[in-house]
């Protein structure tokens, strides 16, 4: 692939745009400028630097987000700023999109990827990845309500019970509770209709998908063939690293 053709593709602006990094020498390939637009390269497995920003290529983008608290996962973020703006510009620019949504005030595990498929694989009910959420409450949790959880709720507005796949008093007002579905607002509907309040949550696991060793805001690429997610997220082979 052509120099100029490997930047477009990576989200580094238009054609003309990235002639332009490569003619304005801020380009580099093993350590040395490379001005010519059209020097034939090998994609895959590439570094490259612009601007002195070291960069791998990727035919598909992946990556796992610590969402921090007071974003909206919206492109178009109506009382906060977006997920979005915490990723640099070449991702948002090559379309990655968030892997589901996170509220607001929810933390944790988000994932961004530029693949349609794997955002329609990883979202449908029929895969089962489950998501792990830590829930802390208003008032203290109880057997009772853990057992509820677990034993299936009827939400609001729904006809039919929703069940947590796990559920665990984590401490006096704290739960783990692990959901197959996405239904909105789940975590927090689910702990109303035990009688409960959620206070905070934060999702730390999305399959094997972790988020320690990143602060809030901070993401990293996940590494593989983005289609082999859903299996390995399934079989509980170790994604992140
Ligand atoms: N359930 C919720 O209620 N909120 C989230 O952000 C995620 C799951």
């Amino acid at each position: 692939m052509k120099l100029a053709q490997l930047l477009f593709t990576q989200g580094f602006g238009t054609r003309r745009e990235c002639a332009g990094l490569i003619a304005a020498e801020l380009v580099t390939i093993d350590g040395a400028i490379c001005d010519n637009p059209n020097r034939e390269l090998v994609p895959e497995g590439l570094q490259f630097s612009v601007r002195g920003e070291p960069w791998s290529y990727r035919a598909q983008a992946l990556l796992v987000m610590n969402k921090p608290v007071g974003y909206e996962c919206s492109q178009k973020p109506k009382h906060h700023p977006s997920v979005y703006s915490l990723l640099p510009a070449p991702l948002r620019n090559r379309g990655v999109q968030a892997i589901g949504r996170l509220d607001e005030d929810t933390s944790g595990v988000l994932l961004f990827t530029d693949d349609g498929t794997l955002i329609h694989r990883l979202t449908s009910p029929k895969h089962h990845v489950p998501k792990v959420y830590e829930v802390s409450c208003k008032h203290p949790v109880d057997a009772r309500q853990v057992d509820q959880l677990l034993g299936g709720v009827l939400l609001h507005d729904e006809n039919e019970t929703v069940r947590a796949a796990a559920c665990e008093a984590t401490g006096t007002s704290t739960l783990r509770l692990t959901l197959v579905e996405g239904k909105y607002h789940q975590v927090k509907r689910m702990i109303a209709a035990v009688g409960n309040r959620v206070s905070s949550l934060h999702r730390s696991a999305f399959g094997e998908v972790r988020v320690e060793g990143l602060t809030p805001g901070g993401w990293r690429w996940l590494p593989g063939d983005p289609l082999d997610l859903p299996t390995a997220a399934i079989s509980g082979m170790p994604l992140g690293t």
